[in-house]
């Protein structure tokens, strides 16, 4: 099976389907502020859409740019994050923000690698930012994306060993233009239609090429190692 359309079939989807979310910019259009990616970015991990759009909202509010957050007091802050859980993420958000405005000058590395030297920000986030906020090519994998690309392969290895396999071939896949667009079109393929369980093959942009779907038994990948 064949794969070489899958990002123009993902990307004509998401034109069509993208979900509206405050921190993005539509499809096709130039990138979002790379402060609001950033930002919805860490409060989404481990954490829902629907959780993070009243924090989102109140954040921005409160602290509408880098700078402003750079000046936050750390109680009103860690306050205004009670709630979301994973509070290192709380005092990692601050502490980025002062080193962008103390060490950059107030704006954002424009690269995985400059960013990823940033507080709280890992190879997930780093790919992430590099590619929704300044489109840059880089090769961004959440669990949606796993799921998405051990179903669209077929990967029988299971995880966490086959994580290596299932990058390299999300780096497949990733197109060299509208990587942003791309790498959120995963997201929200995994989100709404190639969920956990009961997939929605029928209205899938990717069913012909999905290797899973052939099995008959896509909901089985990815693959678990047994506990
Ligand atoms: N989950 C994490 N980041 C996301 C994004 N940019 N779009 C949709 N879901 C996400």
């Amino acid at each position: 099976m064949s794969v070489d359309g899958a990002a123009p079939a993902l990307l004509s989807w998401y034109d069509v389907h993208a979900r509206a979310l405050p921190w993005r910019a539509p499809p096709g259009a130039p990138p979002a502020d790379p402060y609001r990616v950033w930002l919805s970015e860490i409060m989404l991990q481990q954490t829902t859409v629907a959780a993070v759009r009243p924090y989102f909202a109140r954040f921005t509010e409160r602290w509408p740019d880098v700078a402003a957050l750079a000046t936050a007091d750390e109680g009103e802050l860690m306050a205004a994050w009670a709630g979301l859980g994973y509070y290192a993420r709380a005092r990692n958000l601050l502490a980025c923000a002062r080193a962008v405005a103390k060490d950059h000058g107030g704006r954002f590395p424009d690269s995985e690698q400059g960013l990823r030297a940033l507080p709280g920000i890992g190879r997930y986030t780093a790919a992430a930012v590099a590619a929704i906020a300044f489109g840059r090519r880089a090769v961004v994998v959440d669990g949606n994306v796993e799921r998405v690309v051990a179903r669209l392969f077929a990967v029988e290895e299971a995880l966490p060993a086959a994580r290596p396999r299932l990058h390299a071939l999300a780096d497949r896949l990733t197109p060299a233009r509208r990587t942003g667009d791309f790498a959120q079109a995963m997201m929200d393929l995994g989100a709404t239609i190639c969920t956990p369980r009961q997939p929605a093959c029928a209205i899938c942009p990717l069913m012909t090429m999905c290797a899973g779907r052939a099995t008959g038994d896509p909901a089985r990948f990815p693959v678990k190692a047994p506990k």
